[in-house]
């Protein structure tokens, strides 16, 4: 099949270079000429295991193009997928601008039928909208889907190429067909739905795991407290098939270019139909706090942050990408400088990411780990890179001017703490403090 797709955002663009590596002739549209020229060269501008190679082994075999020619792509295709931004607005809402952009000039390509794809996360109703403003503008046949993305960023081609279920939601039995031609090859799991219910599948998934999330570090928060360990609480519970084990990793909180802005997106969503969505918001604000763990345990270690230098290691939300958006490393910084600390750096490949947001006199990024640690009054690991974890903490000892660690991601164990210095704080995992005041808590009933 001919396929066009919109955008070649992380979703947008994933999805095409998969697409087109199940034998679809795929043309990925975007508007920025210079990353529609980089994409050509073959150069990549995300960072996403595998994704280079298999851009270089379509593009050759001449499936795969980019242009910002957006009228003859969606001319060519047989179906129009649509995959570009929708950022929060200052009031958490999406914002739909660029979609309905792309949805207009779609509309003005459209010269034969095609069936119309969003993968955009959109709030419900908007692919309704989508349609009525093509149909203002042509008088071309077409459908409307809702094929909402649930990939996840470094592993995006795997998710991608073996997704959990694939959603299709639509009204017209030809467009299903179509849906169900191109994506038959990744899975047997097709569910049909309404597009509404397609559009609200997206925003429920990523809610309930940024619940879970929350739901196991304030488990967490409760553990260091009454002297249980967290990891093995979330073991135990994760066994039980109803509750499942995934995203039940205590932290210091989810980021990220989704669960932000759709846990958001949802609140408004309620509220607009006057539903006040107080669980979803109380995830939103224990997230937001989670954060600062790292600031409240370095402080109860060294009281006054005010001229010490703290080194972070980490700065992706999470490990495999470069991505910042929403990275709990911006308020842990911001919140370090506040308190007069200066900031030593370093991050596997999201380092440039960062300091184009966040250049600060008082923040040095670093080269390497052992750079960023060295002569610091203390180390917090903010992102689970497996780098870090192979770093001997003996080492880390060495390079540090006083061996105390925030582990906000639980990667180090006991037995590599054993026979180390350390004042040592995870997340959840009291009986692992070391060197810290706060010894096995007292419990009194
Ligand atoms: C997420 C969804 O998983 C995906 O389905 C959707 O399409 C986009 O949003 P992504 O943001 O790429 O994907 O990453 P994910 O692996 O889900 O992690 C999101 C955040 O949650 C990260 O900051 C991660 O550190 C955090 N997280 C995840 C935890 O803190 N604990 C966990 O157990 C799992």
């Amino acid at each position: 099949m001919n396929i066009a797709v919109i955008g070649t955002g992380y979703v947008g663009l994933v999805s095409g270079v998969c697409f087109s590596d199940l034998g679809n002739h795929v043309t990925c549209v975007d508007k920025l000429k210079e990353k529609v020229e980089m994409l050509q060269q073959g150069e990549v501008p995300i960072y996403e295991p595998g994704l280079k190679e298999l851009i270089e082994k379509n593009s050759s075999a001449g499936r795969l193009k980019f242009t910002t020619d957006l009228p003859s792509a969606v001319k060519d295709a047989d179906i129009v997928i649509m995959a570009v931004g929708t950022p929060s607005l200052p009031n958490g809402e999406a914002d739909l601008s660029y979609i309905m952009e792309a949805a207009k000039e779609v509309a003005a390509a459209v010269n034969s039928y095609k069936v119309i794809v969003t993968k955009s996360t959109v709030p419900v109703g908007t692919n309704e909208k989508i349609g009525n403003l093509i149909r203002s503008y042509t008088t071309e046949s077409f459908d409307i889907a809702s094929v909402p993305e649930f990939l996840r960023e470094g592993s995006a081609i795997r998710d991608t190429l073996n997704p959990d279920r694939i959603v299709i939601g639509t009204e017209s039995q030809l467009a299903q067909d179509m849906l169900v031609k191109l994506h038959g090859p990744l899975t047997d799991n097709i569910i049909f739905t309404d597009v509404r219910s397609a559009e609200m599948i997206k925003y429920a998934s990523n809610a309930f795991l940024a619940t879970k999330i929350s739901f196991i570090n304030e488990i967490a928060n409760i553990c260091e407290k009454v002297g249980a360990d967290v990891t093995r609480v979330a073991e135990g519970m994760g066994y039980d098939k109803r509750i499942g084990s995934s995203f039940l990793k205590a932290g210091i909180g989810y980021g990220g270019s989704c669960f932000p802005k759709d846990t958001q997106a949802l609140i408004q969503i309620a509220g607009h139909v006057d539903y006040d969505f107080k669980l979803l918001k109380s995830v939103v604000d224990v997230n937001n706090d989670q954060r600062y763990n790292v600031i409240r345990k370095l402080e109860s270690i060294l009281e006054d942050l005010s001229g010490k230098t703290i080194a972070i290691w980490g700065l992706a939300f999470k490990p495999e990408t470069d991505d910042v958006r929403d990275a709990p490393a911006f308020e842990i910084i911001t919140s370090l400088l506040q308190r007069g600390a200066k900031v030593k750096a370093y991050d596997p490949i999201a380092t440039a990411n960062f300091k184009k947001i966040f250049d600060h006199p008082d923040v040095k990024y670093c080269k390497v780990a052992e750079e960023a640690a060295h002569d610091a009054d203390a180390l917090c690991v903010l992102t689970e890179w497996r780098e870090f974890q192979e770093i001997s903490l003996h080492d880390i000892q060495s390079w540090l001017k006083t061996p105390i660690l925030i582990d906000g991601r639980n990667i180090f164990t006991e037995q590599e703490l054993a026979d180390t210095e350390f004042a040592y704080y995870s997340v959840g995992r009291p009986s692992m403090n070391k060197g810290v005041r706060e010894q096995s808590p007292i419990l009194s009933f």
